[in-house]
């Protein structure tokens, strides 16, 4: 049994065939997926999976830092109200993306902030978005930190060094498609910090591990990237199952 700790599974991409994807990784062993939130939008699309595969996929609540605007106070204001409304199991996805666009840098860091205190009253955990913003991210969830907050660097990138900062965050490390890619250090990362601060997740629809890079991703393919995993670390890929479950359901409280 796996945990996919990070799948869009309500996107657009899997109009066509949304439950046989599920039902097929649910057959591959992939029996909990973790919904992340985008924005407003994708809310009831996410919802209703939710709904309708009440024991396998969980969803989260949140503000991607693409869609934060200069209105994210009510953006987030839409979010406490959803929280006060139904249980989600995390805030996410939250962070900072600054490879695309660094119009919103100061909104996209304070919706941030904001989110990660949301998740420490609420008790939950989060899920981070970073691209091209590791030192902001660091240095605010640093900042936040009071003991209380947890969760994972999402599609982390970083090498070992980054590792270690995140775990010294009381934070884990999200595990995708790009640990199979040719031109990646992620191998020799896990080699050298083990799984104990590791979870699996494919990001489906992005990011399809080999041989299926480039095409779309589903929570089916995570047992590729734990195949990876297990090379990369020595571990049998039951002990690779064992170990990023039981972090997922530590963490998550699934
Ligand atoms: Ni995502």
């Amino acid at each position: 049994m796996l945990i996919d700790t990070h799948a869009h599974l309500y996107s657009e991409e899997f109009d066509p065939d949304r439950n046989e994807m599920i039902e097929r990784s649910i057959r591959n062993g992939i029996t909990k997926m973790i919904l992340p939130n985008i924005d407003e939008d994708s809310v009831n699309g996410m919802l209703c999976l939710s709904d309708q595969y009440p024991n396998n996929c969980f969803p989260m609540i949140g503000i991607h830092p693409t869609s934060v605007t200069t209105a994210y106070k009510s953006q987030i204001t839409q979010v406490e109200k959803w929280l006060s409304k139904r249980k989600f199991t995390g805030i996410g996805e939250i962070g900072i993306d600054l490879y695309w666009d660094k119009t919103y840098q100061k909104e996209q860091e304070d919706a941030f902030r904001i989110q990660l205190k949301i998740a420490k009253s609420e008790k939950l955990p989060v899920v981070i978005h970073v691209r091209d913003s590791f030192t902001e991210v660091f240095r605010i969830v640093d900042e936040e930190q009071n003991g209380q907050l947890k969760g994972v660097f999402h599609c982390f990138s970083g090498d070992a060094i980054d590792a270690r900062k995140v775990f010294g965050l009381g934070f884990h490390i999200g595990i995708g498609g790009v640990v199979t890619f040719k031109n990646t250090n992620l191998r020799e990362v896990l080699k050298e910090t083990g799984l104990e601060y590791v979870v699996l997740e494919t990001d489906a629809p992005y990011l399809a591990p080999v041989p299926y890079r480039g095409k779309r991703n589903e929570s089916s393919y995570l047992t590729l990237i734990a195949a990876r995993v297990s090379e990369a670390t020595g571990l049998s890929e039951e002990e690779v199952a064992r170990i990023t479950t039981e972090n997922a359901e530590r963490l998550f409280g699934i």
